[in-house]
């Protein structure tokens, strides 16, 4: 090997260490740096692998330094994950050459550094997009308190001329409105700081056992009266819900907050609907959500019938500061509060918008009391017939994504289409291979209802499953019929199971 890397750098600026064992190599390699690091698998007192895992950065990708592994033949498995390891490249050990170790070398060292300048402009980049959020939120509150204190100082300043006019010329009647003035700004301004303290989730939350609905109904007496006669508001409260702990002044702001937004998207008027109930976020949905722990939730769903949220703007409604509305309508911190409260009380919000149509925020909140009690896991219902088709129509991929895994890993086979066209062009061809159709109902265009209605117009007896961000209660009530079974997003895997189980087996059914 030595005399291989001799010859192939026979100019003698290649300085080479050879280390005997694993621990030997480790103690060189954290001692100085190395220009490309030749690995066998097979030391004495460790594998090469495990000794690539102990330099490996998950950040970068990378191993401290290039690495080559060295493996023996056929050894297919150890080349892979000595890749996935952070090495650049591998040689099998019978063909070692001066040539084979010359282009290693080379190529180990240039891809090296091409990776670890994209790891660093990564970050880079990251860092000035953090940079650029604070910018925003520093520049929005210095421009909101700009805002106040003009108002202050001018009025002090009329106060000013008001008390060195000469005597018996004083106004106190304006006087008077200008210390309000004064007041009402002066509260405004608390009122910001509060919000912003609670995104920034400096202010403490005055937790107590709460029951959901309880606030809901409370709130909602409130907003009636204030949200004027254009707006119905409905509310949808399921029984026996577990009660937790929350800060109930904050939770009321947090409605307000919703609701206000919600009216502010219905100007012609139109229905604002509070729904809850209790909810299992699992494995798959926490996978997803990294902020997300799996467990017990009460969810509380808050949904709209108003112009709804453009896909560009949605991932920035929570930002603080970010508003559409125009100067003086809004500041921007109304989601940014719903936000910091939500994670302070250890939950998750999110949302589901279809422009034009509207839009539903849910708020997840967790369920009081023991934290950490493992639960059993959930007994799956057996397929009804294992390796069942299943056509999958979803326009979003990643939510389609999760769901043919999960549909996969209960045993059923899957088709995907991103769209009820595909899906209904997929219906024609397979015909009578699929077993039941699992969509989404708003794809945008050719819908999940219809779908279902053309392709039963060919196999009238097809088993369907609908799924939609909306809540049951919005579906049920516009588009689908009482016997049609529906799961709401996001469901997890139990309840997918039963639902298809169930679907498949009113099938089987009909057809005996
Ligand atoms: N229910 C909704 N329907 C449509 N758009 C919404 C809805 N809720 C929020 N938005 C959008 O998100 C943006 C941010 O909302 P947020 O409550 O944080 O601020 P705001 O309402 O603009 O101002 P503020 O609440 O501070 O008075 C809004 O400007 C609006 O564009
Ligand atoms: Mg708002």
């Amino acid at each position: 090997m030595r005399r291989h890397l001799a010859k192939a750098f026979p100019d003698g600026d290649v300085n080479i260490r050879t280390a005997g064992t694993g621990v030997e190599g480790l103690q060189l390699i954290n001692s100085r740096s190395f220009g490309c690091v030749f690995l066998d698998y097979l030391l004495p007192d460790m594998n090469g692998l495990d000794l690539l895992r102990s330099i490996y950065d998950a950040k970068t990708d990378l191993a401290s330094v290039p690495v080559v592994m060295l493996t023996g033949k056929g050894s297919e498995s150890v080349m892979l994950e000595a890749l996935r390891w952070g090495a650049q490249d591998y040689i099998v050990k019978d063909n070692i050459s001066f040539h084979s170790l010359k282009i290693a070398l080379t190529k180990a060292k240039e891809v090296f550094e091409l990776k670890r300048n994209r790891a660093m402009a990564e970050e880079k980049l990251q860092q000035a997009q953090k940079m650029e959020a604070v910018g925003q939120l520093t520049s929005g509150v210095a421009h909101d308190f700009n805002n106040l204190l003009s108002v202050v100082l001018g009025n002090v300043y009329l106060m000013q001329e008001q008390i060195t006019a000469p005597p018996g010329k004083m106004d106190t009647n304006a006087l008077a409105e200008e210390l309000t003035a004064i007041e009402t700004v002066a509260r405004n301004g608390a009122e910001l700081v509060r919000r912003l303290m609670l995104f920034s989730r400096q202010r403490q939350l005055a937790s107590q056992t709460a029951n959901v609905n309880d606030c809901i109904r409370d709130a909602a007496t409130l907003l009636k009266a204030s949200l004027g006669a254009t707006i119905e508001v409905a509310m949808i409260l399921a029984e026996g819900l577990p009660s937790i702990s929350l800060d109930v002044s904050e939770f009321a702001n947090v409605l307000i907050n919703m609701s206000v937004n919600a009216r502010d998207a219905m100007p012609g008027g139109g229905k604002l609907t509070f729904e809850t109930g209790s909810i299992v976020l699992d494995e798959f949905y926490a996978a997803q959500h990294p902020e997300v722990k799996a467990g017990e939730y009460v969810m509380v769903a808050v949904s709209d019938t108003g112009t709804g949220i453009d896909r560009e703007v949605a991932h920035r409604i929570f930002e603080p500061f970010f508003t559409t509305k125009p100067p003086g309508k809004g500041t921007g911190l109304g989601l940014a509060m719903v936000y910091g409260f939500v994670r302070q009380s250890g939950g998750h919000v999110d949302v589901y918008s279809e422009p034009g149509h509207g839009t539903v925020f849910r708020l997840y909140l967790p369920k009081a009391g023991e934290p950490d009690r493992t639960e059993a896991a959930p007994v799956l219902p057996e397929p009804v017939q294992p390796g069942s088709i299943i056509l999958v129509a979803e326009n979003d991929d990643e939510v389609r994504g999760t769901a043919v895994t999960m549909l996969e890993k209960l045993g059923y086979r899957t088709l995907q289409a991103k769209d009820g066209k595909v899906a209904l062009d997929l219906v024609k061809r397979e015909q009578a291979a699929i077993d039941l159709i699992f969509t989404d109902i708003c794809m945008g265009g050719f819908d999940g209802v219809e779908l279902v209605r053309e392709a039963r117009a060919l196999l009238p007896a097809l088993p369907a499953v609908f799924t939609s961000g909306y809540t049951e209660h919005t579906v049920r009530a516009n588009k689908i019929a009482p016997d049609d079974d529906f799961i709401g997003k996001p469901y997890h895997q139990e309840a997918l199971a039963r639902k298809i189980h169930v679907a498949l087996g009113k099938r089987k059914r009909e057809n005996v």
